[in-house]
């Protein structure tokens, strides 16, 4: 199945199983703004759950916090944003579309790439088994034409990103012959630059209402309770704040669903350090997330490092955790020693003191800061395009199955009883009453026991049990397994043990190293 199928059909499945649901949607939806169901919120907890222990449990210099969305509007001066957190936009006159200038010449840039690996698989295809690729791709004047012409477009517009040359942005993209999707025009506007936070009024206007922002990060919370925390919580450095929450970015080109989201969730931790470690630190934490990222089993192949040319304004070095989606590697987490700039500019702003005491150098210093920055929405897209599965199975039929990780799954175990009498549903609620102390447990009656099946198989339930007349005469039930679709007769007192722990965020944890 080509991978925008894929795309497709895993953004309408989340809609069909009560994962992800467009916001508003008797309204007909607003804009990349979404509402998460029934299972996606379960599945979601327990994203932020593995991410929370990881750091706070795992850790003991971790603590977390949890900060208003509301802040004071000299923060977002004090951080930069106010001034620097813009994206260069273009308009197309003929479609009066309005787009990045940064997308699409990276688009243009994927195009090549594109080519380059459509060249190679045409390679692959044509020599069979004696194909060398890596010497192909050597030798290919092919492949070495579109090479050139990307690595020469990427110099180009590195550079104009660096420096922000709008008119230069606007050059390269009149330059490539980049065509509107709409119109088909080249007809552009000038570059300009577009601040994403959104802005709302505190107070009534009789009072003088104030201007404050949603916050477009979670870090800026945790930067302005730093000397809160460091002082109740007496943290020696090197330690860490851990936060999740809603950000807020009026993205302008906001598309892919639940990727680039106006409302979202981020998981941050600032991690506080002394001066001149940051790299080592930063290298440390690199290792650490990709480590908790591949734990999930999706292979080390489907992750790569994308370290940043253009560096934020308030960064020293930065790396991004790409994930490969259905349509493309693309950013799922930020890894960024951002110096001690927040902390001098909260100083400067706010007139305290932001200093530790180092009592091993006995000396005062402004820390450092490394930051680990995940997206809950990107991770949880990561997570069900790559376990999207549609396979065929022996009798014709094709199954969906969410092949979750078990401790991701929204539901654990599903009870089915054979029929809805004889005493079957009321076995199958003591089972489930026993349980569901312990992990998810959903009850389902309805159809027959290969539609329940398909049914749980579709929402990446790892376990079913089916409660049959044998049941009550000898206490045991079928256990089905989702990945192999196996059945084994156990007893019902063996359920907990044989799935508690499979299930458990704990598990995850310990195979973290
Ligand atoms: N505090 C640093 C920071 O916010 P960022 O790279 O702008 O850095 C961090 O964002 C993460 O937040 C990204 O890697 C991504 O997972 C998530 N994110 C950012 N913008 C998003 C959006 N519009 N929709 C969904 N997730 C987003």
């Amino acid at each position: 199945m080509a991978q925008e199928d894929v795309f497709k059909k895993v953004v309408s499945h989340c809609k069909e199983y009560g994962f992800v649901f467009p916001s508003s949607d008797i309204y007909d939806g607003l804009g990349a703004v979404y509402d998460y169901g029934q299972n996606g919120v379960e599945m979601k907890n327990n994203i932020k759950q593995y991410w929370w222990q990881s750091m706070v449990l795992m850790h003991e210099n971790i603590v977390g916090i949890d900060s208003a969305i509301f802040m004071h509007p000299t923060i977002w001066k004090a951080s930069g944003h106010v001034d620097a957190f813009n994206d260069p936009l273009i308009d197309n006159r003929d479609s009066k579309k309005r787009y990045r200038a940064d997308v699409l010449i990276e688009e243009q840039i994927a195009k090549y790439e594109e080519k380059i690996e459509k060249e190679v698989a045409k390679a692959r295809k044509r020599f069979g088994e004696a194909f060398d690729e890596a010497k192909y791709r050597e030798t290919s004047p092919k492949v070495a034409e579109e090479q050139a012409k990307r690595d020469a477009l990427h110099e180009r517009y590195s550079k104009a990103m660096n420096a922000m040359d709008l008119d230069e942005l606007r050059q390269i993209i009149l330059d490539e012959q980049i065509v509107c999707p709409i119109s088909g025009t080249r007809n552009w506007t000038e570059v300009r630059q577009f601040n994403l936070m959104f802005k709302t009024e505190m107070g009534s206007t009789a009072d003088g209402a104030s201007t404050i922002y949603l916050r477009p990060e979670t870090a800026q919370g945790i930067f302005v309770n730093y000397l809160n925390v460091q002082k109740t919580g007496r943290m020696k450095i090197p330690f860490g704040i851990a936060q999740i929450g809603k950000a807020f970015r009026n993205e302008i080109v906001a598309r892919q669903f639940i990727f680039r989201m106006r409302e979202f969730e981020q998981m941050e931790m600032q991690f506080f350090i002394k001066p001149g470690t940051e790299l080592d630190w930063f290298d440390k934490w690199r290792k650490t997330r990709m480590a908790w990222h591949q734990n999930l089993g999706f292979g080390a192949e489907n992750y790569r490092f994308h370290d940043h040319e253009k560096l934020a304004h308030y960064a020293n070095a930065a790396t991004d955790i790409e994930f490969k989606m259905p349509f493309g590697f693309k950013e799922v987490e930020g890894i960024h020693s951002r110096t001690n700039f927040d902390l001098s500019q909260h100083e400067k702003f706010s007139g305290k003191s932001i200093k530790y005491f180092d009592p091993e150098l006995n000396e005062s210093y402004t820390p450092y800061v490394i930051e680990t920055s995940i997206g809950v929405d990107r991770m949880f897209l990561s997570v069900i395009c790559h376990s999207y599965q549609e396979e065929q199975l022996e009798n014709g039929e094709t199954r969906v199955v969410l092949r979750l990780p078990a401790a991701l799954a929204p539901v654990k175990l599903a009870v089915m009883p054979l029929t809805k009498k004889d005493g079957l549903p009321e076995k199958a609620r003591e089972i489930i009453d026993d349980l569901k102390f312990h992990f998810n447990c959903q009850y389902d009656e309805k159809d027959s026991i290969g539609k329940r099946y398909r049914r749980q198989d579709a929402i990446g339930t790892p376990y079913c049990v089916t409660v049959d007349h044998q049941s009550l005469e000898d206490n045991t039930v079928t256990i089905r397994f989702r990945d192999t679709m196996e059945q084994e007769r156990v007893n019902i007192n063996e359920l907990l043990g044989i799935i508690e722990d499979k299930v458990s965020i704990t598990s995850l944890l310990k195979k973290l190293k």
